[in-house]
């Protein structure tokens, strides 16, 4: 047994016990009885415990002292009859406060309690030391609770010895071990058992069958205990009055068990984020009792079966992410106790009716989002409830906007995005007293009402990517996120008040004009401001102060002209800053050195001019994204940019910058810089899934706050001579593009180990010497340009292992010699690629090398074959290798583009769920 790093100095038990317990006894015999009540041994076993807690920084334990009845020192509590101490309660009731919690060595001067009943010593900390293997021997023990309090090491099996123990809690002891689960059949009187989070793994065999010993048992919770697995059938069930099953996020690879419909008590069942698969058995309908079912994040498939209508006991009912399909049966509108239905995500179809509600008069809060689902009721319809949480994202409500709504004067939370909506909002809608809001993604035209600002409740609003139009009004004084993207609202922006508790504010792709005020520096809770797309002009405000907490600003594609203000100094939180097509002039302020955690900077086609200054490199050691394509920028590359580890997008096209490219440039090996990084390696399978899903989703137009509080950043790349927008994959894209500057030299042959790159665009420049042939080291490459230079000599072969490469330019150059063939080149069969060289022959090209043998190339002409679907699935499987290759597809076939996100998008945020969930549940641990 290996031994926990943790645990405290091990005594000599079998000698130091012995001649202590002597001790005692003779000093107790010696002594005489101070106060009536307590028992004078008792109190200094007491006493004695209290010398063993070391650790009790907010003085718990201060009335603990010689003189004071013990029955009356805080935590005991003694038997008003016998005045034996029968109780010990030293829980922390406050756990989040680690002053509050004691700690130290459990004496076993305990022991001398000898009616002690109830142990609570819940949410302290006792630094990983072990349960001590005499509580085992605190026979007349009912009530044991260690939850919390840091215990590790192996359970002592003594415990098994407390035959009258009806409560037992070790949750969240996630240090402790095991090496089997026999001491725990033998806990008969056992009414609950709490173990969650303590790793069970080992017994995983047959940990139902302990538990299944233990007749008198009521509540079960093995949350979180690395079970892999459960038994599909039991000859005996025992557990008849079993009335609480959590077995929870745990490991289970496996269908539904039908034991379970023998517990005929249970009344609340959680199976959730367990790896259950297979059907929802019918068998459900067997629990009379149950109220609440918990069945979410699993690979349940099938319907949902009818027999859930008979459980008229139900309060709740969660199958939120699972594969459920075909229609929603009428039956649940049977269930008349019903109070959360939550069925989102899953693949349900079918008309969801006035029938499907009939007789929930309890519901109040409905969760059918992410599904196929129709809902289609009667203009009049009057539900019998009062919905608080109504979430039907993607389900199809529309075209008119739903009546049914004015009935509901309770709702706090609604969502109503992508519903198919295609109406003008009634006047009656505003009187909602929500805090949340999302009617996002629909076709809701006409203006927003002038009495908006009475909405006082209103937290978040998301009216994004529709159809409104007109001025926006006065807005709700206490409004923190306001989404109204991609619509037609119009109107001076420094007429809009904006509400001072403003953290988000995102009104880019509208038609606002106008300058940005100062006020804008007034909203110190600020992080996010895009108010890209609009035509704001004037300049970018100078009055930002320490206050201002700004982490993303957008401002590009607008009519914004002077300089960047010095004030930007002040904005040391800022992350992204876009204020790239705009007028902008100027050098680039020293003062921008402040904003030192920059990762994205795109000031991309400006008019900005002077040197690219030395300090972007020592100041931005973040800096993945540098965009400063179509400006005047002139002098050299400086050297400095090549020590950003993270630099991955670096687009200088379109200046005046001349000198080489420096060699450190090879250092930039932007690997993996992956969105999650902080995910802990056990979720790392899940991050493949997750980014893979997130490279197809080039253009999702979903935005909203990333759980870590930033927001997806967008930028425009010319890739293979089309313009592309990336948003949520940019930090899947490694681009060099110096193209049409003065750049002069040799290419150095460090270019050879920038692996992770798959464009370099050097194209119009005055590059001279051969192509290094180290570029053969640059294995992600798939656009490589450089065509009018003054490049020589031969191409090198190299360039054929290059697998991933599906774009070649290297016309218009002093190139000589054998045009090299084979592997991937042998795809590359266009003459335009080598045009321009006086000196090259052989295929493509018509001029044949008179000593060259003839090889095979094929003459086949592909380029209709191309538009089969096969050809698009053959894409879909490789994407990974070439990922480009879809997007230039999804440029010329709309309909094809449409499902493709549609289908991803879904994915998409299957996996973000359950990564968010994952990364909630690890922090709150
Ligand atoms: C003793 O305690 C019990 C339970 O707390 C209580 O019901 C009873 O009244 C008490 N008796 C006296 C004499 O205080
Ligand atoms: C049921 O519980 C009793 C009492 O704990 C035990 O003796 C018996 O073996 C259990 N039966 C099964 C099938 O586990
Ligand atoms: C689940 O079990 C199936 C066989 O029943 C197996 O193919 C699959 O790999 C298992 N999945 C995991 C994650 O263990
Ligand atoms: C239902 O399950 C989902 C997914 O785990 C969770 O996010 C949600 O909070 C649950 N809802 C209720 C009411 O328990
Ligand atoms: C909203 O759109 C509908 C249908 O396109 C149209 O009939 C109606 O006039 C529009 N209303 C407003 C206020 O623009
Ligand atoms: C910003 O706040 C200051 C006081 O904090 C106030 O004097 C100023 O007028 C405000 N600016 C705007 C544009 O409202
Ligand atoms: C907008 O700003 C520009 C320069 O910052 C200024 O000249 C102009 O007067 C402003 N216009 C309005 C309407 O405030």
């Amino acid at each position: 047994m290996a031994s926990c790093s943790r645990s405290t100095h091990p005594v000599p038990r079998h000698y130091s016990f012995g001649l202590w317990l002597t001790s005692i006894l003779l000093f107790t015999a010696a002594t005489t009885p101070t106060t009536k009540g307590c028992v004078e041994g008792e109190k200094d076993s007491l006493l004695d415990f209290k010398t063993g807690i070391v650790k009790d920084p907010s003085s718990r334990l201060s009335s603990w002292r010689g003189r004071v009845d013990c029955c009356r020192w805080s935590g005991v509590v003694c038997d008003n009859r016998t005045g034996h101490v029968v109780e010990l309660n030293l829980q922390n009731s406050d756990p989040d406060n680690d002053e509050m919690s004691i700690g130290g060595e459990i004496r076993p001067s305990l022991l001398l309690l000898t009616h002690l009943e109830r142990l609570d010593l819940s949410n302290n900390d006792f630094g990983g030391i072990q349960i001590p293997e005499f509580f085992g021997s605190l026979t007349k023990l009912t009530y044991l609770d260690l939850n919390g309090s840091y215990f590790g090491g192996a359970i002592p099996p003594q415990l098994g010895n407390l035959s009258r123990l009806r409560y037992l809690d070790l949750n969240s002891l996630h240090d402790l071990t095991i090496d089997g689960l026999h001491w725990l059949s033998r806990l008969s009187s056992l009414r609950y058992l709490y173990m969650g989070g303590v790793n069970l793994s080992v017994a995983s065999h047959d940990w139902l069958q302990a538990v299944n010993m233990l007749s008198s048992l009521e509540g079960l919770h093995l949350h979180d205990c690395g079970l892999t697995d459960i038994p599909s059938s039991l000859s005996h069930v025992n557990l008849t009055a079993l009335a609480t099953l959590d077995i929870s996020d745990n490991l289970f690879n496996s269908t539904i068990p039908n034991w379970l419909w023998k517990l005929h008590r249970l009344s609340y069942l959680d199976l959730s984020f367990s790896m259950f698969h297979g059907a929802i058995p019918a068998g459900i309908g067997n629990l009379a009792d149950l109220r609440e079912l918990h069945l979410s994040d699993n690979s349940l498939s099938g319907p949902v079966p009818t027999e859930i209508g008979i459980l008229n006991s139900l309060e709740l009912i969660n199958l939120t992410n699972n594969l459920l399909s075909g229609s929603l049966p009428t039956e649940i509108g049977n269930l008349s106790n019903l109070n959360i239905l939550s069925l989102s995500s899953n693949s349900l179809d079918g008309t969801v009716s006035e029938l499907h509600f009939a007789r929930l008069t309890k519901l109040s809060e409905l969760d059918l989002s992410e599904n196929s689902l129709v809902i289609s009721v009667d203009y009049n319809w009057v539900p019998t409830f009062q919905l608080q949480s109504i979430q039907l994202k993607s389900c199809k409500l529309g075209p008119a906007f739903p009546r049914w709504l004015r009935s509901q004067n309770s709702i706090e939370d609604l969502d109503l995005s992508n519903t198919s909506i295609e109406d003008v909002l009634p006047d009656w809608f505003w009187n909602i007293s929500a805090f949340s809001i999302n009617l996002s993604q629909n076709q809701i035209n006409g203006t927003l009402p002038t009495f908006l600002e009475q909405m006082t409740n209103l937290a978040t609003l998301k009216l994004s990517i529709n159809l409104l139009e007109g001025p926006i009004p006065r807005l709700p004084p206490y409004l923190r996120y306001l989404y109204l993207y991609n619509n037609s609202f119009s109107g001076s922006l420094s007429s809009i008040s904006l509400p001072l508790e403003l953290e988000l504010l995102d009104l880019s792709h509208n038609h606002i004009s106008g300058n940005i005020t100062s006020f804008i520096c007034n909203l110190t809770q600020l992080r996010i401001l895009d108010l890209s797309s609009n035509q704001i002009s004037g300049e970018i405000p100078w009055c930002w102060q320490e206050t201002n907490i700004i982490i993303y600003i957008n401002l590009a594609d607008n009519k914004l002209s002077g300089e960047i203000p010095s004030s930007i100094e002040k904005l040391t939180q800022l992350r992204s800053l876009h204020l790239n097509n705009n007028s902008l002039h100027g050098h680039l302020p020293p003062s921008l050195k402040h904003c030192s955690g920059l990762v994205f900077l795109d000031l991309g086609d400006n008019k900005f001019s002077g040197s690219i200054p030395t300090w972007i490199a020592q100041n931005f050691q973040k800096l993945e994204v540098l965009r400063l394509c179509s400006n005047m920028f002139f002098g050299n590359i400086p050297t400095e940019l090549g020590q950003l580890h993270h630099l991955h997008i670096i687009d200088l096209a379109n200046n005046n910058l001349s000198g080489p490219i420096p060699r450190s440039f090879g250092n930039l090996n932007a690997t993996k810089i992956y969105r999650q990084r902080k995910l802990t390696s056990q979720y790392n399978r899940l991050t493949a899934q997750y980014i893979s899903y997130a490279a197809l989703n080039v253009g999702r137009p979903f935005r909203s706050l990333n759980f870590d509080g930033t927001y997806d950043d967008s930028i425009t790349l010319t890739i293979k001579g089309n313009s592309l927008i990336f948003s949520i994959i940019v930090y899947l894209v490694n681009i060099i593009d110096f193209s049409n500057n003065n750049l002069t030299g040799e290419i150095p042959v460090e270019i050879g180990s920038l692996s992770t790159f798959q464009t370099l665009n050097l194209s119009r420049n005055n590059f001279v010497g051969q192509i290094p042939a180290t570029i053969g080291g640059m294995k992600s490459l798939e656009t490589l340009d450089l065509s009018f230079n003054k490049l020589s000599g031969g191409i090198p072969q190299s360039l054929s292992d290059l697998y991933s490469l599906n774009h070649l330019n290297l016309s218009y150059n002093n190139l000589s010699g054998v045009i090299p063939s084979g592997n991937q080149l042998q795809t590359l069969n266009d003459s335009s690629i080598y045009i321009g060289n006086a000196y090259l022959c052989g295929a493509p090209l018509t001029k044949s090398c008179y000593d060259l043998k003839s090889n095979n190339v094929t003459k086949e002409d592909n380029k209709d074959e191309s538009f089969t679907p096969s050809y698009y699935l053959s894409i879909i499987l490789g994407y990974l290798v070439g990922l480009w290759s879809v997007f230039i597809i999804m440029l010329f076939k709309k309909n094809w583009r449409v499902f493709y996100f549609q289908m991803f998008d879904k994915i998409y945020d299957r996996a973000y769920v359950v990564i968010k969930i994952r990364i909630n549940r690890l922090t709150t641990d």
